[in-house]
């Protein structure tokens, strides 16, 4: 099949790879021209929706952020469809992977461009870093708004995905997408807030969690940690809370859990404090880790950073140290010295923390994996 796929970052990508490894003729659009310029992929790109002129599938994979006021910002959607209404041939079929919230295939992707195609979500559930999980074994959820949509999209997702999922509507597949990641952001909420009152209690966090996580059904573990980030776990809920309230319901599990784990920062910041004797003013803090998660190099909502805001704002000096992000905030990555605190915030693979160990840095560890040898803080 031609296959065109609108926007080629992390997601487009991995989708134009994995489609072109299963034999498709694939052509990735990328508007932004510094990314366009530094994309090394085995398929033509290009910064012009022209090309897509004579494609059969077109994958949209477009970013899906929150505004300021944290409701979702269809604006990259819209306007990749707007682009795409002018070169489309007939009877495409249009596949959403961009994460939204249900009815954004049927309400806002298909009335733009029109009727005469087929349209189907298949939303994207790829866990960078991840191992294990990838494009062709993670199964794929996939529903059009007719039978020949669904047809015609597991057929292309078979040709790289193990085990492809018909599910009976777009809508579906669509409100799946954003309770799996509601479902981590919830279950992660609820451990920061244990990880407060084990504290407080003075009970050690980490061993009742496994002593509970003895129990051989009905639990799963969660780790406590400083809040979430990405362009995940932050945002997708949101999505929800915004579809419930349009629909009338308020969404007060999802909102708790955004508030719960964005205070974590501050709550960690004030524990800091308290260690210090009360106060941060003059002290020396280093950061290690500021990406919001393990062996990646994206700081989008990363908490870490949220950290260092708030150990600034009670006075400490505050460095950090990741060869991963390299530059932040004009700011550059600074080794591991001999500090006030150390602060394991994202526990990057293959870190010598032996410059804090030979000084006399009191080390505090929050990050989630992998282990990092120092004793947890939360
Ligand atoms: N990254 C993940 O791990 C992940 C996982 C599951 C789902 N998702 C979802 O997939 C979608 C894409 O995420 P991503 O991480 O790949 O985002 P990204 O920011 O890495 O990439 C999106 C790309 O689209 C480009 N773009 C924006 N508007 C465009 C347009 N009109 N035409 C062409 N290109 C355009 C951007 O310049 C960017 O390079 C989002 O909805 C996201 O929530 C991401």
């Amino acid at each position: 099949m031609r296959v065109a796929i609108i926007g080629q970052g992390y997601v487009g990508t991995a989708v134009g790879i994995a489609a072109s490894g299963a034999g498709h003729d694939v052509l990735g659009i990328e508007i932004d021209s510094s990314r366009l310029a530094s994309l090394s992929v085995p398929y033509h790109v290009s910064g012009s929706y022209s090309s897509v002129v004579g494609a059969d599938v077109v994958v949209i994979a477009v970013p899906t952020p929150l505004n300021d006021a944290r409701e979702p910002d269809l604006s990259f959607v819209e306007s990749a469809c707007n682009s795409l209404k002018a070169v489309l041939g007939t009877s495409v079929l249009v596949v959403n992977e961009s994460t939204s919230f249900p009815g954004t295939l049927r309400n806002v992707i298909a009335p733009i461009l029109g009727s005469g195609h087929l349209y189907a979500s298949a939303p994207e559930r790829i866990d960078p870093a991840n191992e294990k999980w990838d494009i062709g074994n993670t199964p794929r959820l996939v529903s059009g708004l007719s039978k020949d949509a669904t047809s015609r999209a597991v057929e292309f997702y078979r040709s790289f995905c193990k085990d492809v999922v018909e599910v009976s509507s777009p809508e579906v597949a669509e409100a799946a997408k954003l309770f799996e990641n509601t479902f981590r952001q919830v279950n992660i909420a609820l451990v920061n807030e244990f990880a407060q009152i084990a504290s407080a209690l003075e009970i050690p966090t980490h061993e009742t969690l496994g002593a509970a996580a003895t129990k051989p059904y009905g639990f799963m573990t969660f780790v406590p940690s400083i809040g979430v980030g990405g362009h995940c776990i932050p945002v997708d809920p949101s999505y929800l809370s915004y579809a419930a309230g349009k629909a009338g319901i308020e969404a007060s599990f999802i909102n708790l859990a955004n508030s719960v784990n964005a205070s974590m920062p501050e709550y960690i910041a004030e524990r800091i404090s308290k260690a210090l004797g009360g106060s941060l003013v003059g002290k020396s803090i280093q950061i290690a880790g500021i990406s919001y998660k393990s062996g990646v190099a994206d700081t989008r909502e990363s908490p870490a950073i949220a950290l260092i805001h708030a150990l600034r704002d009670k006075g400490a000096s505050v460095s950090w140290f990741d060869e991963l992000v390299g530059t932040w905030n004009n700011e550059s990555s600074t080794p591991l010295s001999g500090v006030d605190v150390g602060v394991i915030a994202t526990a990057h693979a293959g870190v010598d923390y032996s410059a804090w160990k030979n000084e006399l840095t009191m080390v505090i560890d929050v990050s989630i994996a992998p282990n990092t040898g120092w004793p947890k803080f939360l």
